[in-house]
């Protein structure tokens, strides 16, 4: 029997790309809020013995989770074979220590839930840094989709000599594997967080790079300071103008336009998330992620 694809609500356009690209059934669930916020769900979909894909995108999760949680156990509770969740970002990730006394690292705890409410996960470049793999945190098998590949054939098919810089050490695995698919050269910058928004990178060496174009390349842009601070040292330095490229359009507040002020000639990024800045592709990819779920 076909797989039938669930959307939690607010990633109904995710949902409807990946079941095009899996050629699957689409199936039909309903949230709403009661008067008093409590949260009412029903499937409307035959899913007793099939294996359901639910699609969540959890950036802003706080009002997915119960949604999510409460869609998984239902497809459960009326007989699914298999329940699986992909969410092309995966939030907490960067929550990864505990950086200060008494702090939660709710990249476990999240873990902890959704281990709990669905037999699989599919995903996009999650953060990993103090992780080795989600299987550290994750109890249940987890299927991991690279942006990378992508990426790549965008800067390949847009920038001619491209410069790629990561804004930071954690940076460095997806700079490398672009920089290693394009052929071109990578530099890796050093990044202090002091808090949210303060944050400083250390300058790049661009003596060796006249006539490049800095591509920056990071998976995640949320304040966006990470970048706008690279983007401050490319200024006045005879570099060409700077593309910011991420897997992630997370953009809190106006993230986004700041970037643009601070010299980026354009902001590019992958649609895990959906933003005006998508420009990257990565449905079918995280499709076969999918695919290679289903078949195990
Ligand atoms: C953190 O290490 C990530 O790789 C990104 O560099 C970070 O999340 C970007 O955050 P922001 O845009 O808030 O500087």
């Amino acid at each position: 029997m076909p797989s039938v694809v669930l959307s939690v609500p607010g990633s109904e356009a995710a949902a409807e790309k990946l079941r095009t690209s899996l050629d699957a059934e689409a199936g039909t669930a309903f949230v709403r809020h009661f008067p008093d916020g409590e949260i009412y769900v029903r499937i409307d979909s035959p899913v007793a013995g099939r294996d359901v894909v639910l699609v969540c995108g959890l950036d802003r999760p706080a009002d997915k989770i119960l949604p999510l949680l409460f869609l998984a156990a239902t497809a459960k509770d009326l007989g699914a074979r298999r329940v699986g969740l992909v969410s092309p970002y995966l939030s907490f990730m960067r929550q990864d220590s505990r950086f200060h006394p008494g702090e939660g690292i709710t990249s476990t705890y999240f873990a902890g839930l959704v281990s709990g409410a669905v037999d699989w996960l599919v995903t996009v470049d999650p953060h990993l840094h103090r992780w080795p793999s989600l299987d550290a945190i994750y109890k249940i098998p987890t299927e991991v989709v690279h942006a990378a590949p992508a990426i790549a054939g965008w800067v390949r098919a847009h920038v001619t000599r491209p410069l790629l810089i990561g804004p930071d050490a954690e940076s460095e695995q997806w700079v490398a594997a672009v920089a290693g698919l394009v052929d071109a050269p990578y530099l890796v910058l050093e990044k202090t967080r002091r808090g949210d928004r303060d944050v400083s990178v250390t300058a790049p060496d661009l003596t060796r790079y006249d006539g490049h174009t800095p591509v920056l390349v990071d998976d995640i842009i949320s304040t966006g300071r990470t970048m706008t601070e690279t983007l401050h040292h490319l200024r006045g330095r005879g570099a060409l103008e700077p593309i910011c490229v991420a897997v992630h359009a997370v953009f809190a507040d106006r993230a986004h336009d700041e970037l643009l002020a601070a010299g980026a000639a354009r902001v590019v990024t992958c649609n895990t998330i959906e933003h005006p800045s998508n420009r990257i592709c990565v449905v079918d990819a995280i499709a076969d992620g999918v695919r290679a779920r289903l078949a195990a």
